[in-house]
Order: C-alpha cells, then structure tokens, then sequence
C-alpha cells in the first residue's frame, strides 16, 4: 500500500519509538517499563481526594512556579534554572529543537534509551552512536561534532553507572550541550546533579515515572544554566503541565521520605534478584537501577525467554537488534513478583534439551 501523499515523506519513513507493552491483566506480572512496583507518596492520594471538577474551569500556571521553587530548594538552584515538563521524555523533544541546527547531530550512546535515535530522526537531523564496550562500559568520546548529547546515566536498559568523573571531564571537552537523562539516579551511587549548577553545558534531567512511582502522571525535570533553560521555556507548549500534575507532584517531591524508603526496597530487591538470577546461570550486568540488564544461560535465547514468560503472564523487555538482542532488560518489582519470576526461570532451566 502506497503511503498517504498529505503526509510528509520524512514522517512517512520514520518507524516511530516502541514503549514497552502495556498490558493490563488481573495476574500480570510486570517488569517490562521499569515502573516503581510500591504506590506513591499517601500524599498524593490526599491530593485527588481534595481534587474537585471545577478545579479544572482555568488554565494551569504555565510555568510551574510552585514546582519550580520545590525543586530548586532541593538542588541549590535558582527556579530560572528549572524546567519542568510533561515526562521527560518532553524535555528530550524540546532539547532536539533548542540546541541542535538543521545540520546539526545528536550523539548518544549504543545502546542507550532508543527513543533517542527516533528524536532524532524526528528532528531531521544526524545521529551520532557511540558503541559502548563489549561489557556495555561507555567510553565518553575524546571529541563528539554533535552539538546535543543524550546521556543517559545511569544507562538503560544496561543499567551501568558511567562515573561522574568521567562526566565531568567530557562535559569540558565537548563544544555541545550535555543532557544528562538522570531518570534512574535515585537508584544510583552518585549522580550530575553538581554539574548542572557549574558547568555552562550540563543540564541534568530528572523524572517522577520511576523513583517517585508516578509514570502515570508524566512529570519530569531539568536543571541547568539559566540561558539554556529559558530557551527550553522558549518554545514550549502553552500549558504544557496541566494543573492535577503539578499538584500532584508537589505533593510528591515534598515528601521524598516515602520515595527514598521505596527506592530502598528495590534496591535491596535488586540485590537478592541479582544473585538468585547468577546462581541460575545468568550473567547479570551490575545495576544502579530499578532493572537487571541479564544474558540467559548457554542453551536459552533471550527472545525465547521472553515469549515462555509472557506464556505465564510474566512481561520482561526483549529489544531485538545486534547489540541488545541476546539480552533481557527485568525490572525489580515485589519481593512476590520476583519469585513468580524466579520460578518460572528456574522451571525453564530444567525443560528438556533442545525445547528453547
Ligand atoms: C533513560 C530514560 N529516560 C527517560 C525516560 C522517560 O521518562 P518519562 O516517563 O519522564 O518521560 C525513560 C523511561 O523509560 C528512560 O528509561
């Protein structure tokens, strides 16, 4: 079938970004888009419950000002230099248009979060992949010609921290703004967060979809150099946050006591998952986030996997290609979630020779 002539050739050939499969079953178990398995802050629940319908009659602050003033509390920032967006995944879209020409490249690591090569196809513009090494360590190029680069840190869906040293460093030799995708630093040892408030190209991004158990919501952030920032406010939507999110995640980040107790489970979850999964012979790449980036043991192909989990309702993430497709990317859910996992692993170890 011939594409549709009204539509732009370059949207036409774009094959767009693929979320995760968003299943909704009774019994599901699902560990496939790296959500937080424990509910938000109570705080939040009393927010909806105070929430009315003629709440929603006037339009939303357009800047988020309350927000803006709780996260640069949190940052030691200035609220010029926050900017808080509809997901992050907004921030990412507005960056390709803030701070790359038409001739421009965005850089990014491979492999990294793959909406990053869709923006940029989006945008029209060149993409720049750095491999990472084959232990999927990144090696920050010694000279990038990109002029934004996406850096997810720590990565997905490898699940590496690439140390801030080393961030650092190449934010002083890179001519081009540095976004430092930040949506699993809660779960990390270190972060960028110094580096936004010092360096005149870093802007580091945060989410509330992961730590702060609301991916539901779509709210995230960045900080950076003020210029940048007001660029980014430039060419925004009008009301691009609208007004039950914002009060919801002032509520939210207001009570970091319950994200930071519900980061602490997974955490320790990940750690028991990670060796129950070593112990049943798969090589598990070390995490400083709420997944486990995991190579299945000799005779079992990773698609293969996947599809026998998603037999028994459990949903992990296969992404095919070259460098990811021998891989599963598990995301830490309950301690109970892990065990239905665990076993069903455990059973497929001992299916007959050759059944995978
Ligand atoms: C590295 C990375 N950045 C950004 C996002 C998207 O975050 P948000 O839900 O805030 O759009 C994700 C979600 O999976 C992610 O893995």
């Amino acid at each position: 079938m011939s594409a549709n002539p009204h539509i732009k050739r370059s949207v036409a050939a774009i094959s767009g970004y693929t979320p995760g499969e968003q299943l909704r079953r009774p019994c599901l178990v699902k560990l496939n888009t790296n959500e937080n398995p424990y509910p938000p802050s109570p705080a939040v629940a009393a927010v909806l419950h105070d929430f009315t319908a003629d709440d929603l009659r006037r339009y939303p602050d357009p800047v988020c000002k309350e927000l803006r003033a709780i996260i640069a509390e949190r940052h030691g920032v200035t609220p010029e230099q926050v900017f808080v967006g509809n997901g992050s995944d907004e921030i990412l879209a507005l960056a390709t248009r803030a701070f790359v020409e038409d001739d421009g490249q965005i850089g990014f690591l491979d492999p990294s979060y793959s909406l990053y090569p869709v923006l940029a196809a989006i945008r029209g513009v060149g993409a720049l992949a750095v491999a990472l090494d084959r232990d999927f360590v990144a090696r920050l190029p010694e000279s990038c010609a990109a002029a934004l680069f996406l850096l997810a840190n720590p990565n997905a869906p490898t699940g590496r921290l690439c140390p801030i040293m080393e961030v650092e460093a190449f934010a002083r030799r890179f001519a081009g703004v540095l976004l430092v995708d930040e949506a699993y630093a809660d779960f990390a040892s270190d972060n960028a967060m110094r580096l936004a408030a010092s360096r005149p190209n870093v802007l580091v991004m945060r989410t509330l979809s992961k730590s702060y158990s609301l991916a539901g919501l779509r709210l995230g952030y960045a900080v950076g150099p003020a210029d940048l920032i007001a660029a980014l406010y430039t060419i925004k939507d009008s009301y691009n946050v609208d007004l039950l999110a914002q009060r919801i995640a002032a509520a939210a980040l207001r009570d970091e006591a319950a994200m930071l107790a519900n980061v602490a489970r997974v955490r320790a979850t990940r750690t028991r998952l990670a060796a129950r999964l070593a112990e049943l012979g798969y090589a598990v790449t070390p995490s400083e986030t709420n997944f486990l980036w995991v190579y299945p043991p000799a005779r079992l192909a990773a698609q293969a996997v996947y599809a026998r989990l998603k037999a028994q309702d459990i949903l992990v993430r296969h992404f095919p290609g070259v460098r990811t497709g021998a891989h599963l990317r598990i995301t830490v859910g309950t301690d109970q979630e892990v065990e239905r996992l665990l076993a069903a692993l455990k059973a497929l170890n001992g299916a007959g020779e050759g059944s995978l």
